[in-house]
């Protein structure tokens, strides 16, 4: 019976689809047939909002263009005037009235900004994520956007690539969850709503391979690791709804992605069934010029074919694709068909009904950065923080005596934003002094120095300032010398009780073409916190960063460690919390922290080698100089408390076919204090037709206990989570033995082994 009435809500809600869709095509198929060839290619043309234009300063080019219908889409608008104003052109001067859809770079926040991409993972949350993406959509979908460059889904295993901060770490399972999480926050269940925005999933695919890690560099993969590693979180976004593609700056298979016939129809749209558009990178058509495709006509012609329907800001598309109609290299179907494909996200996004639907005045008042946003974005920052080591439980820290502050991000602002937080103000920040004056109360002092400057490497120095707006630009040359800022810092910390070092990055050190080959402290702040340590007073190390970094000295060293990452508006704030013990840390890494640059690539689920390292024995895989092993591995975090696991308890040992499995465990909180632990699950597949990782990680539960509170911990298996892409593509499991690991990160777990056949 119940099944029945399912079935019957998924005919009735497929007819209205159908309904739905039917309406949409009559509509489009009516425009189209009043556009000329100009007209279509201009929908295809994406380009820039032109920055802080308000009222009707609109450039004359833009407004030529708009005026002629050869602009479809518009980037990085800031204010609803200067939107409003463009849409005005649109709606009253060009040929067909076609509105303009106004998209921009919304990542972690709009106005309110939350942790970056990669800080929000290691919560593990994925309705916090959700939300997240809900509070940007209400927030920038006030204020004009409609349409957002976000998620950036690129599996990175090489934390020298700045863009890692983007993403969701390392791991394919994970990073799909997180993918559909994003989605479904920005798109909710009906796009045409005022408070929700289309979705850009990028970049459109295997950018995050970039060679040494270096931006914009070659990716060269097979197949296989393509399918089983890299590409599962794009499908898990384009199978959550997500309404539009990015193509990534990359070749692959030595084509550029954007002029990739079998990425973007065979695969995109044959195999994964993807419905929405594809719009390139920021001129990464014209860009194929240098990959070696050939001059614009041909590069654009190429982008066409491949099933690219949007040009950003290159304008290969508006200024060749007639030509090469004309001479035959395109057809007619080609343009129709991404100009129809651009046109149904207008529809969809309700534009037609109403073109000005996004840009409210009175909500962009009342529905940015409310009460409650901000208190979301301090539970998410809170959450987004790893702790690395507490040895002497110097953490938490009484709300008493005397905290001196220490380094050059102690104080800082702008930097806590993180890469890619446009919308954001820097004036709505809580900088870690504040957030430690504001949450220790009144018997707690506390003190501050900066210490150091963020470098003393001229060329990277000149690079702090490379994403700040205006009035934003930080110092690059110190204006007390190093010598004095590092006095000033000891006198401070010789009045202190305990000494909170807060260092790490800039935010224009990650994020894009922000690569380093070099990703430990830099010396200068390791020389402080030297200095700082040999005072001989506990000193906790607070690092606000958009990658993992290389700590073997400071895991050594340090007895306390917090990975902070740049934790958006409510930073400080958050810091302060965990510092406090306000709040339990429970945060885990979802990138491996290496020990030197030389381990990398490194990520937990790789494949065993033929000869396992082995100490006794020289020929095995090992380096001579360093251990395998990184610093942290993936999934690491600590609490405050103690979480005990029991051993696996498994349903059954021995399974067929569609039969399910479950294992637990017992978790105990054996500590003084309440706390989040997640539990991970991890399999093994020993035996296969292709050589497996060493584990992978299939499912996790996040669970809150009390100090002295057990819990049992269950996990269902199915075969779903056996599945891989074998050597012939397709995608099943195999019969054998698979070993299931429970436990608190990649590295410690439990271990059990059963047999399932077909
Ligand atoms: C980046 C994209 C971004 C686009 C638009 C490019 O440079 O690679 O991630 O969405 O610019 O701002």
């Amino acid at each position: 019976m119940k099944r029945l009435g399912f079935l019957l809500l998924l005919l009735v809600s497929f007819i209205k689809i159908q309904g739905q869709n039917e309406k949409m095509n009559l509509f489009i198929n009516d425009l189209m047939n009043k556009m000329t060839v100009e007209e279509k290619i201009g929908q295809l043309n994406l380009t820039t909002a032109g920055g802080f234009v308000t009222g009707s300063a609109v450039n004359q080019q833009t407004q030529k263009k708009l005026q002629a219908g050869q602009i479809g889409g518009m980037l990085n608008g800031f204010s609803v005037a200067s939107m409003r104003a463009y849409q005005d052109i649109a709606i009253k001067e060009s040929p067909n009235h076609i509105p303009i859809l106004f998209g921009m770079d919304v990542i972690h926040g709009y106005r309110t900004i939350f942790p970056i991409p990669l800080a929000m993972s290691c919560m593990w949350d994925l309705s916090l994520t959700e939300k997240s993406a809900r509070i940007a959509a209400q927030e920038a979908t006030a204020n004009g956007i409609a349409w957002t460059y976000s998620p950036m889904v690129d599996i990175a295993r090489d934390p020298r690539w700045g863009r890692i901060a983007e993403g969701a770490g390392e791991d394919p399972w994970l990073g799909s969850q997180i993918a559909a999480a994003y989605v479904k926050g920005y798109q909710g269940n009906d796009l045409s709503l005022n408070n929700t925005m289309m979705a850009c999933v990028k970049h459109f695919a295997l950018y995050g391979a970039a060679e040494a890690g270096r931006d914009y560099n070659t990716v060269d993969m097979s197949r296989l690791t393509m399918y089983n590693e890299y590409l599962p979180p794009y499908k898990a976004a384009i199978e959550a709804g997500a309404g539009s593609a990015m193509t990534s700056f990359n070749i692959i298979d030595g084509i550029p992605a954007t002029g990739n016939h079998w990425l973007l129809t065979e695969l995109l749209r044959n195999q994964w069934g993807f419905k929405g558009f594809v719009v390139t990178d920021y001129t990464a058509t014209n860009e194929m010029i240098n990959h070696g495709m050939g001059d614009l006509q041909a590069v654009s012609t190429l982008a066409l074919k491949a099933g690219t329907d949007m040009d950003m800001v290159g304008e290969g598309f508006l200024t060749t694709l007639k030509k090469s109609l004309e001479e035959g290299k395109v057809t007619r179907k080609d343009i129709d068909l991404a100009c129809r494909r651009v046109l149904e996200a207008k529809y969809k996004l309700g534009l037609f009904d109403d073109p000005y639907r996004y840009m409210n005045e009175e909500r962009a008042k009342t529905d940015i950065m409310t009460p409650e946003d901000i208190k979301t974005a301090r539970a998410i920052a809170e959450r987004s923080i790893v702790l690395l080591k507490n040895d002497k439980l110097i953490l938490p820290l009484k709300k008493s005596g005397t905290v001196a502050v220490i380094g050059p991000l102690a104080g800082n602002k702008g930097d806590m934003l993180g890469t890619w937080a446009m919308g954001g103000d820097q004036s709505n920040v809580s900088s870690i002094v504040d957030g430690l004056k504001k949450m220790g109360g009144i018997a707690v002092n506390v003190l501050y120095a900066k210490g150091s400057e963020f470098t003393d490497n001229p060329q990277l120095a000149k690079s702090i300032n490379a994403f700040a707006g205006p009035g934003q630009k930080q110092l690059t040359e110190p204006v007390v010398s190093p010598g004095q800022l590092l006095k000033e810092a000891l006198k401070t910390a010789d009045k202190a009780d305990v000494i909170v070092a807060v260092l790490g990055e800039p935010s224009a050190w990650s994020g894009e073409a922000s690569s380093l080959s070099d990703i430990g402290l830099q010396s200068v702040q390791q020389n402080l916190l030297k200095a700082l340590l040999k005072t001989g007073k506990p000193v906790v190390l607070v690092l606000i960063n958009g990658r993992p970094m290389t700590l073997g000295w400071e895991n050594e060293n340090v007895s306390a460690i917090l990975e902070a990452w740049a934790g958006g508006t409510e930073a400080g704030n958050a810091v302060a919390n965990v510092l406090y013990g306000n709040y339990n840390p429970s945060g885990k890494l979802t990138t491996t922290f290496p020990l030197n640059v030389g381990q990398i690539p490194i990520y937990y689920n790789h494949k065993n080698t033929g000869r396992p390292y082995d100490p006794k024995n020289k020929f095995t895989s090992k380096y001579l100089d360093i251990p395998n092993d990184p610093v942290y591995p993936f999934g690491y975090g600590m609490s405050y408390s103690n979480f005990d696991y029991s051993d696996i308890r498994l349903s059954k040992t021995q399974l067929q076919g569609d039969e399910k499995l479950t294992a637990s465990i017992t978790l105990t909180n054996s500590g003084k204090f309440a706390g989040e632990e997640v539990v991970q699950l991890y399999i093994q597949d020993p035996v296969a037709s292709i050589s497996r990782p060493v584990k992978e990680l299939k499912n996790f539960k996040k669970v809150l206990l009390q100090p002295g509170e057990k819990k049992e911990v269950s996990i269902d298996i199915s075969t779903k989570d056996l599945m891989f892409y074998n050597t012939d593509l397709k995608y099943d499991w195999e019969a054998g033995d698979f070993i299931i690991y429970m436990g608190t990160n990649s590295r410690d777990v439990k271990a059990a082994r059963v047999n399932w056949t077909k």
